[in-house]
């Protein structure tokens, strides 16, 4: 049932795009208009423009854009109707009737599946049937209040105790299924469950929601210690983080950012409530902007083997992508913080936060690894890329430190390695100079142009009769006597021409919120694109003609002719073109 349009318009009308934004992220203001970090792609300097008359947003860096309504769809991970729903609701304004739509149906019931298996874990755990999963947590020490405050439960070591519960409560094996609660067997064609025999962790959004869980096996040799659910319509795992709901809400200006599900915990009853963990992979550029909202700093507290050594550097980076600082804890005595904290305390974990090294010691000191920093050779390799790193630190301060740190390990004076650095420096900023006078000549020298410049002229026309239908809607049937949608080779924009001459015919809105319904997110955002590139060009019939030209030459090259009128090359090519339109991402 799609929504009023009426409706749609006062929802955006009460949610101004910037306000919106701001709640979300950090804004600069740039004359009538807003410029931010781009939330949907990691960059250092801020390309995604809020554009306050048209109340749209579009990021030059990424392509994401559209109105208020797409951002929350990205942002939230929301479809359309509930992203309206969303904007609705952050305004007070109240849903017409038959807004219960049918995704939307089925993640609420999604979620209503997960804390009712929750629910069982939990109540097994703390039963007979659950002895053993009691135990185990006990001997980890963890307090009953622990357990109660992360929702822990057991799964039993049975094939078929959850299936058993939820069916009883109403609710239909296949979607059990698709919660990733129940598995159906290749061979029987039976299902059971996914979890047995292990300690249960519910994975709990933002918001409040379980949208998972984690599952830590009770076996001695199981070939997997822990067990996640696989993704469902309410679980992605690449942008949620474990335990933020608490941390979200912390005092502390810092995240902690742990490998385990058992080490936040762990912290977190040491009184560190501002622990996170990622879900069972490494650190994604969502989980490092998902940081970015709640604090300015990040100190890594990944365990001290060589693997999570080796996944501090790639936190460093994708933090640094996201605009964070980070710090990295060093431990040692113990092999991460659960037994860490349980073996020194609460304060002897403190000390660690405080003595925690920023990002760039953590790299320097990398840097030596295989090098031979007792013979000549080996310092002066060191030295070179520890220069490229020293020129990279903002602040004076921090840089003069680090440089007398690495003339130490190289046995010269800071001043000679101080000269260097500026050096290093003085060419980083011609480097960064002639990039921004080239946006000055160019503007937008970002992806969008160049992806422009990549263009090829039938793309080009695809995308600019698609904006002149959208600028003038009366040119339709100029198009039309000339050029029907299988004019367009690309399938993207064939789709993009049919709805929108559709709604012109049936005289639909235009309107980039109305059309939104009948694209995804993502094509909303290029839709916003194009209009952009095109508003840099006057709109005039001339313009749309020839694009139409070539829409027509292109057709009569590739599709006007049969095959067995084409010379060899002209069949070699159109299967070649043929090979990429396939293979191209649209
Ligand atoms: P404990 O032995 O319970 O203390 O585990 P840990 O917290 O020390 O976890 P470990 O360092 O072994 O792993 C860290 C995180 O990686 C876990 O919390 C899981 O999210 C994930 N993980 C560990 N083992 C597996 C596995 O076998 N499969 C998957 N998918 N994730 C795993
Ligand atoms: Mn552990």
């Amino acid at each position: 049932m799609p929504l009023p349009e009426q409706f749609i318009e006062q929802v955006k009308d009460a949610n101004e795009i910037s306000s919106v934004f701001a709640s979300y992220l950090p804004l600069k203001r740039a004359g009538r208009d807003n410029v931010c970090l781009c939330p949907f792609h990691s960059e250092k300097t801020p390309s995604c423009h809020i554009y306050t008359d048209s109340q749209s947003f579009y990021c030059f860096g990424c392509g994401a854009g559209g109105d208020v309504i797409n951002f929350i769809r990205l942002m939230e991970h929301l479809d359309y109707v509930e992203s309206v729903k969303f904007l609705a609701q952050r305004a007070g304004i109240p849903m017409p009737d038959d807004g219960g739509d049918k995704t939307s149906m089925i993640k609420q019931r999604m979620l209503e599946i997960n804390r009712e298996a929750a629910r069982f874990y939990r109540d097994v755990l703390i039963s007979e049937k659950g002895r053993e999963g009691w135990i185990y947590l006990r001997e980890r020490q963890l307090s009953e209040n622990t357990i109660r405050k992360y929702g822990l439960g057991y799964a039993p070591d049975e094939w078929g105790a959850l299936k058993k519960h939820m069916l009883s409560k109403g609710f239909r094996e296949q979607e059990l299924i698709d919660a990733a609660l129940l598995v159906r067997s290749q061979k029987s064609n039976n299902t059971y469950d996914k979890f047995r025999h292990r300690v249960m962790f519910p994975i709990i959004d933002r918001r409040g929601n379980i949208i998972a869980f984690g599952g830590r096996t009770l076996e001695p040799d199981a070939p997997a210690k822990y067990l996640n659910s696989d993704e469902t319509a309410v679980f992605h795992k690449r942008s949620n983080l474990f335990s933020l709901n608490f941390a979200k809400n912390t005092k502390e200006k810092f995240l902690i950012l742990c490998e385990g599900y058992m080490d936040v915990i762990s912290l977190n009853q040491a009184g560190f409530d501002n622990a996170v963990a990622t879900l069972g992979t490494a650190i994604t550029p969502e989980q490092a902007r998902l940081m970015r909202q709640y604090c300015e700093e990040v100190v890594i507290s990944y365990d001290s083997d060589g693997a999570g050594q080796k996944a501090t550097m790639k936190a460093i980076n994708l933090l640094s992508d996201a605009g964070v600082d980070a710090r990295v804890l060093q431990m040692t005595g113990a092999k991460d913080p659960d037994e860490y904290v349980k073996k020194y305390g609460p304060d002897g974990f403190r000390t660690l936060l405080r003595q925690a090294g920023g990002a760039i010691s953590f790299e320097l000191k990398k840097l030596t690894i295989g090098l031979d920093m007792d013979s000549p050779e080996g310092r002066a390799s060191y030295l070179k890329k520890a220069i490229v790193l020293l020129a990279q630190v903002e602040s004076r301060i921090d840089r003069m430190v680090y440089v007398s740190d690495t003339a130490k390990l190289c046995g010269m004076t800071p001043a000679e390695i101080e000269k260097a650095v500026e050096e290093r420096r003085r060419y980083n900023s011609k480097t960064a100079q002639k990039q921004e006078r080239q946006e000055i000549i160019n503007p937008g020298r970002n992806s969008q142009t160049v992806r422009e410049l990549n263009l090829s002229p039938e793309d080009k026309a695809q995308r600019g009769i698609i904006a002149f239908m959208l600028h003038s809607p009366d040119y339709l049937k100029r198009v039309e006597e000339r050029i029907t949608a299988e004019h367009f080779p690309t399938e993207l924009y064939k789709k993009m021409y049919s709805i929108i001459a559709n709604r012109i015919k049936n005289g639909d809105s235009l309107d980039i919120s109305s059309i939104g319904d009948e694209f995804s997110a993502e094509e909303v955002g290029r839709i916003t694109g194009i209009i952009s590139e095109n508003n840099l060009l006057p709109y005039q019939k001339e313009r749309l003609y020839e694009y139409i030209t070539v829409l027509e030459k292109y057709h009569d090259k590739y599709f006007g002719k049969k095959p067995e009128e084409m010379t060899d090359s002209e069949l070699l090519e159109q299967m070649e073109k043929l090979r990429k339109e396939k293979t191209k991402k649209t």
